[in-house]
């Protein structure tokens, strides 16, 4: 049996305990940070006087043979493989004999792990691998930061390409004032913007060394941890090892983001299922990012968005999983921290499948301005006639009150406020002149709204502009 432990049991582990302790089917994930940790570490042993060269050049070798064999996808577990951690080395054991037995020393398999998922994150997150090293580097995907970038530069092309469009904003899913579709595009843009400066907040805290740190106390072969570190690509290293093998905050952290990250896509989806619907008929899928139905042959649904919304549940859920965990635990490692891994690569795999699809959406989307138009109803006016009121000295609260009369009035007699007779304004409010008539136009409505941040064209285009700065950083 090639299991890290069991000198001091006379029994072997009941079957159902082993199924019900291993992480393998889980942490597998794991084998190249796991052996990018374990060379690194082959190297401070010799440094630290414990490996002699060869040894060290044996070690290597065969932990690169071991990632080759991961790669290739021709690596063979064995039932005896309680983790990663244990599977690596049991292969190494097999490939180099008995020296494989030394790469162990100092090391816990609480700092192990502790760094292994560092790393995985590290390189999940930001899609670098390590360069210029002959240390192995991670399956090549570019990285969760630039997927959200990919949705955040689809939303600022569509915004571009429909510049000048109009359509209702809503307040209370209620018609409300008129705006530019790109300003309602690019106020996802700037939700996802802040979650790309939450990501790059997190990331010093994620690159911080605990190897080194053994099981709880650290290590006692002169370790030259700043070295080692910085050869892994970590910032820094954690200053105390009672900490550091527990700390799973980082994590925590991550799946905050991921659950606001993921809640600010469930908005977009559901405003963009709501204007796909055949009732508002704003905007259409690209048939390659929509499905059908079995029965109804003439459905076209938002499954991508709908998946989008739904998953936002065990986005959120995988928190709140690992908070539990953490809560309460004693100091130091504890098994219960081996919950953390199924949390954290759900929310990672969520996304890596999730941002591009969410990507192609938004890409393809067909934006159906006549019938946005069409629903730009008078109504739409009355802030702005308001607006003018106050323009010529009436206090707000009085033209509020001036233009809802006015609104009745037009629903009485069934016409929108661009029909009704000057007569009729001028019935309800003197104030109101022949040049009412510029104000109830829905574009000026929108280019009146020059502010920063407004709606007008000169606004979105400055925006956009700003935006795209961003993306080239
Ligand atoms: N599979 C374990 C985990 O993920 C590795 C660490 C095991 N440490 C221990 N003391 N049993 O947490």
């Amino acid at each position: 049996m090639a299991k890290l432990w069991g000198g001091r049991f006379e029994k072997s582990p009941d079957e159902q305990l082993w199924r019900f302790n291993a992480s393998i089917d889980f942490d597998r994930r794991l084998y190249a940070a796991d052996i990018t940790g374990s060379i690194a570490y082959a190297r401070a042993l010799e440094r630290a006087g414990i490996l002699a060269a060869e040894e060290r050049a044996d070690i290597v070798e065969g932990l690169m043979s071991v990632l080759a064999e991961f790669e290739a996808g021709d690596f063979v577990f064995q039932p005896s493989d309680e983790d990663i951690h244990t599977a690596v080395e049991r292969r190494l054991h097999e490939l180099k004999g008995d020296v494989a037995g030394k790469l162990h020393t100092g090391r816990s398999r609480n700092d192990q792990v502790a760094t292994d998922v560092r790393l995985y994150m590290m390189w999940k997150i930001s899609g670098q691998e390590l360069q210029g090293r002959d240390t192995p580097a991670t399956e090549s995907e570019s990285g969760i930061r630039a997927l959200v970038q990919e949705v955040q530069r689809a939303l600022v092309n569509q915004a571009e390409s429909q510049l000048g469009a109009l359509m209702p904003g809503y307040t209370h899913l209620q018609p409300a004032q008129p705006i530019l579709v790109s300003h309602w595009l690019m106020s996802f843009f700037w939700m996802l913007q802040r979650d790309i400066e939450r990501l790059d907040a997190q990331l010093p805290r994620i690159s911080s060394m605990p190897l080194g740190s053994a099981a709880l106390a650290g290590n006692t072969f002169g370790l030259d941890r700043a070295t080692l570190a910085e050869e892994l690509g970590f910032e820094t290293v954690t200053q105390n090892s009672l900490d550091a093998v527990a700390d799973r905050d980082f994590i925590a952290e991550f799946l905050f983001w991921a659950a606001l990250l993921q809640t600010h896509l469930s908005r977009l989806a559901e405003d963009l299922i709501i204007y796909a619907s055949g009732e508002f008929g704003f905007v259409e899928l690209d048939d390659a990012f929509s499905t059908g139905s079995s029965i109804m042959p003439q459905k076209k649904n938002p499954d991508p968005l709908e998946l989008a919304r739904g998953k936002t549940g065990r986005m959120i859920g995988n928190l709140v999983a690992l908070l539990t965990v953490l809560k309460g635990l004693p100091s130091a490692y504890d098994k219960d921290l081996q919950e953390d891994k199924e949390p954290l690569f759900d929310t990672v795999e969520t996304l890596e499948i999730e941002l591009p699809v969410l990507a192609g959406v938004i890409s393809t989307l067909s934006f159906r301005s006549k019938r946005m138009e069409a629903a730009l109803q008078d109504d739409l006016l009355a802030t702005d006639l308001a607006d003018y009121l106050v323009r010529r000295g009436v206090p707000f609260r009085e033209s509020h009150h001036i233009v809802g009369r006015v609104v009745r009035r037009a629903a009485e007699s069934a016409c929108g406020l661009r029909n009704l007779p000057l007569s009729v304004y001028r019935e309800v409010s003197a104030h109101f002149a022949e040049d009412v008539s510029t104000v109830l136009d829905f574009r000026a409505v929108v280019e009146r709204r020059a502010v920063i941040g407004g709606t007008a064209t000169s606004s979105v285009t400055a925006q956009i502009t700003q935006a795209r700065e961003l993306l080239q950083q």
